[in-house]
């Protein structure tokens, strides 16, 4: 229950972040010729603006208590976080004696304070990728010819990129749900809370083959429904790789003998771009 509360974290952040931005605002306009007037409603913007805060970090730490985020984010984003809910409560403190100039001094800084902790919790949910450049690829424009193609080391070449591309918005080095990171091959080698990738799971599959290869539907389909799925070449050319239990060595295609078809799958699944 406490957990299910904590999802609401997310969306009631907002309010106090919008309640002190304008705080700021019309705290700089209550300086201008003519602006104390606002102060009366500069007043009651603070008081909204307390139970607003001190819930946000009540339903911060709750969402927190089963956390499927990076650690070190995660210990920025809550700290930061509850700290600007205390400065809120301070704030009210200090206007509440009328020391002004330290009060328009104590909200500046706690926007500022607000503005980093956004950012570390905009990490959280949105992975730390959020805002760099796309990866570099094998570049496709042109058609790879069937050397250069069968001279390529397999997971690196192929396989990764399809991570990248469908898994580690979920499965990287910000988020890891179900404890797994698909960002490297370390990382894949290491597997999640259910254990190795590769071990054998229903239906002669392997746990990672399990996932990706059930209906899309069914609410253990990986990438869950609803989110950018791979290409019928993209997962032809994972299965295959499953299947030949290599994992991330450094193999090349050549070396694994890919068959006409495969061969094909591989060229659209380069050529395939996500969402
Ligand atoms: C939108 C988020 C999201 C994306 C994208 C996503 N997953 Fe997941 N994945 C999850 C969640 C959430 C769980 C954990 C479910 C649980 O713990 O009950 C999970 C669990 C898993 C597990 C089980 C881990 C374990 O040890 O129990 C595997 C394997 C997996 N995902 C593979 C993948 C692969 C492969 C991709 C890309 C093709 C992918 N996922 C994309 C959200 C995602």
């Amino acid at each position: 229950m406490i957990e299910y509360l904590g999802k609401f974290h997310p969306l009631i952040v907002h309010l106090p972040i919008g309640f002190l931005v304008l705080l700021g605002l019309f705290e700089w306009l209550a300086l201008r010729p003519g602006g104390r007037r606002l102060r009366v409603a500069n007043r009651l913007i603070l008081l909204f603006t307390i139970p607003a805060a001190l819930s946000s970090v009540l339903l911060g730490w709750f969402m927190a208590i089963n956390p499927h985020y990076e650690a070190r984010t995660l210990f920025w984003h809550r700290w930061l976080g509850t700290l600007a809910g205390v400065a809120v409560l301070l704030l009210w403190i200090i206007r509440q004696r009328g020391w002004f100039t330290a009060y328009r001094r104590s909200l500046f800084v706690t926007l500022i304070l607000l503005g980093v902790a956004g950012h570390f919790g905009g990490s959280l949910t949105h992975g730390s990728g959020f805002l760099s450049w796309p990866k570099k690829r094998l570049p496709a424009a042109a058609p790879v010819s069937s050397e250069v193609l069968l001279a390529q080391p397999v997971y690196s070449t192929f396989i990764q990129p399809l991570f990248n591309d469908y898994c580690i918005s979920c499965h990287g080095e910000t988020k890891s749900k179900g404890g797994l990171r698909l960002d490297n091959a370390e990382q894949v080698l290491k597997g999640g809370d259910s254990g190795s990738l590769f071990a054998p799971a229903e239906g002669a599959q392997t746990l990672i083959g399990w996932h990706i290869n059930l209906p899309e539907g069914d609410e253990d389909h990986m990438p869950p429904d609803g989110k950018p799925q791979p290409s019928s070449a993209q997962l032809a050319v994972l299965n295959w790789w499953l299947k030949s239990n290599r994992q991330t060595q450094p193999v090349t295609l050549r070396e694994l003998e890919p068959g006409p078809e495969i061969l094909q799958a591989i060229r659209a699944s380069i050529a395939a771009n996500p969402k």
